[in-house]
């Protein structure tokens, strides 16, 4: 009541001796994060006289801050209790004694996204100005997945999560052309946030490098790319009958010499020529030209699930710790050349029928070089005991990358791929997409792609490793780290884009209230 009659007692007698100024742009910051919505009056005067009242659309009686009599009053809306102050609107501010009254808003919600008035008023004076505020979420870096298709092209997909508002997807080729998507999808989580899946199909002849961005209107986006080396099988039956196709995502300059040529399993190709051998020279030359964004680990961890290895059914020659996640030959056995110890087999105790998981294996103890033998994949079975390679195909139910010492890195796909990975992986991550299909492997350490397989899975699948023989070192399984999001890198990622007008977050409010003492 008392404050209609202020309002009106002031229409009377306006006599405007200042005016406050906004920006004439929405403001735009991400959900959760502090923004500081820029006002001041003009010319600049001391403000500390005044009153300032932040409120939203026609709460004017119910105010977001409230600053009278020289100091912020305790009447603010509830939600914005201990969540507003007053703030420089930039470093060189001279805050309330130079007419800044600019508000700090922190910890932001959705619910946050309104128009904000800044009303200040004097003796014989007043102004007020909107400014809206636009809120914002970022989503997960795309995640794209390839899969053949019957008339020789690839159906590349792209999804990614935790975007506010709608996000937009546009797909580009190595060359910079636009891609027509197939089809994009948008759906709603309870989080109110935004998920995208979006599919295009390219054929190989067209594009090497397919990239989907995934961006807001704000210009902030996040993009993924993919390198395929699309492997024709020479198998009569057409390319892509083949069941597998493998992608590769080429990151370091050097460090990746990888030929993805589906080559029939060589015996006496060994690991002391590599990269040349597989790869032409051509490929190498493109391949080690396109850097890669890396691959985000953290968005991988979210799909994390905790492996113990099956004791019932390990082999006996095998050792396994107490916790069941380091295993290791127990044999005083020295390699041979008896060829890898396949039947040395540990399975894990979990198995899926459905969705993404994700687990990381340490293959490095501390001073120790990285494992020379290992393999590390999933498998129908719960146990067996075969010791002939052969009988370990996919369509046997075992999908899986191995290490064997000299002779290099090979996938029992069907022909197998063989792999120079430079350097040794430390630390393996596995992701298992049941539903798409993909069996994917990662350097975690270096935070690389290294290799999906694609394949149908059917039943139950579990994990499945094998601890070589005559290594060190065993292969332990790891609990893996919560998820983080990092801010650093969201930043880093969207460098290129215009920032939204945001913080800044290191100054500190200049005058910030709480109910403490209410
Ligand atoms: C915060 O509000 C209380 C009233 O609840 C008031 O006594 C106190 O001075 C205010 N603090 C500041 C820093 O303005
Ligand atoms: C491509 O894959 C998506 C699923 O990721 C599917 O919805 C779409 O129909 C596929 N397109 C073709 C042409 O097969
Ligand atoms: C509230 O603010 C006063 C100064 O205004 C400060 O002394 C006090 O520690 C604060 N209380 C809390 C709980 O932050
Ligand atoms: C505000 O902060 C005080 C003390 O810090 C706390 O007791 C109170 O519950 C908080 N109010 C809200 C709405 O969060």
């Amino acid at each position: 009541m008392l404050s209609i009659i202020v309002v009106v007692n002031l229409l009377i007698e306006t006599s405007v001796s200042f005016t406050v100024v906004v920006p004439g742009d929405p403001i735009a910051a991400h959900v959760g994060s502090t923004v500081i919505v820029p006002c001041w009056i003009s010319p600049p005067e001391n403000a500390e006289a005044l009153e300032i009242r932040w409120y939203r659309h026609d709460q004017f009686s119910n105010p977001v801050l409230l600053y009278n009599h020289g100091k912020i009053q305790d009447v603010q809306e509830e939600p914005y209790r201990n969540r507003t102050s007053l703030a420089l609107r930039s470093d060189q501010s001279g805050g309330l004694k130079d007419g800044d009254v600019s508000l700090r808003l922190e910890k932001l919600t959705f619910q946050d996204e309104d128009s904000f008035h800044c009303y200040v008023s004097g003796e014989s004076s007043y102004d007020s100005r909107e400014v809206v505020l636009k809120i914002t979420a970022l989503g997960s870096a795309p995640v794209l997945f390839p899969k053949p298709l019957d008339d020789g092209r690839v159906n590349i997909s792209c999804r990614s999560s935790g975007w506010y508002p709608k996000p937009s997807v546009s797909w580009t080729s190595d060359d910079g052309r636009a891609l027509r998507p197939g089809g994009s999808s948008h759906s709603r989580g309870a989080d109110e946030m935004f998920s995208v899946h979006s599919w295009t199909a390219v054929s190989l002849s067209d594009a090497q490098l397919v990239s989907c961005s995934i961006s807001l209107r704000t210009g902030e986006l996040k993009e993924g790319r993919l390198n395929i080396q699309g492997i024709v099988s020479s198998d009569s039956s057409g390319p892509w009958k083949a069941l597998f196709f493998f992608v590769l995502t080429c990151a370091l300059l050097f460090g990746c010499l990888v030929g993805l040529i589906l080559y029939k399993y060589r015996e006496k190709l060994t690991g002391n020529k590599p990269a040349k051998e597989i790869c032409e020279e051509e490929t190498l030359e493109r391949l080690t030209k396109e850097v890669v964004g890396d691959i985000n680990i953290e968005e991988l961890r979210k799909h994390a699930v905790e492996i113990t290895i099956d004791r019932e059914h390990l082999h006996p020659d095998l050792k396994l710790s107490k916790d069941c996640k380091t295993v290791r030959d127990s044999k005083d056995y020295h390699h041979t050349g008896e060829g890898f110890p396949f039947q040395f087999c540990a399975f894990g105790a979990q198995r899926f029928t459905s969705g993404r998981h994700y687990w990381e294996v340490e293959l490095a103890q501390t001073n120790t070089p990285p494992k020379n033998y290992w393999l590390i994949g999933v498998v129908k079975h719960g146990h067996f005991t075969t010791r002939d390679r052969s009988a370990l195909t996919p369509s046997a139910g075992f999908w899986f990358l191995c290490s064997d010492g000299p002779h290099g890195f090979y996938t029992n796909t069907e022909p197998p791929v063989k792999l120079s990975l430079t350097p040794r992986p430390e630390r393996l991550g596995v992701l298992l997409d049941y539903d798409e299909g993909l069996l994917s492997f990662y350097n975690v350490k270096e935070s690389k792609h290294l290799l999906t397989i694609s394949s149908r899975f059917s039943g139950s699948v579990g994990p499945l490793f094998n601890p070589g023989a005559g290594d060190l070192s065993p292969i332990m399984i790891l609990d893996c780290p919560e998820p983080v999001e990092s801010a650093v890198e969201l930043a880093a990622e969207s460098s290129d884009n215009p920032e939204p007008v945001e913080l800044p977050q290191s100054s500190q409010p200049l005058l910030s209230n709480n109910s403490s003492d209410a």
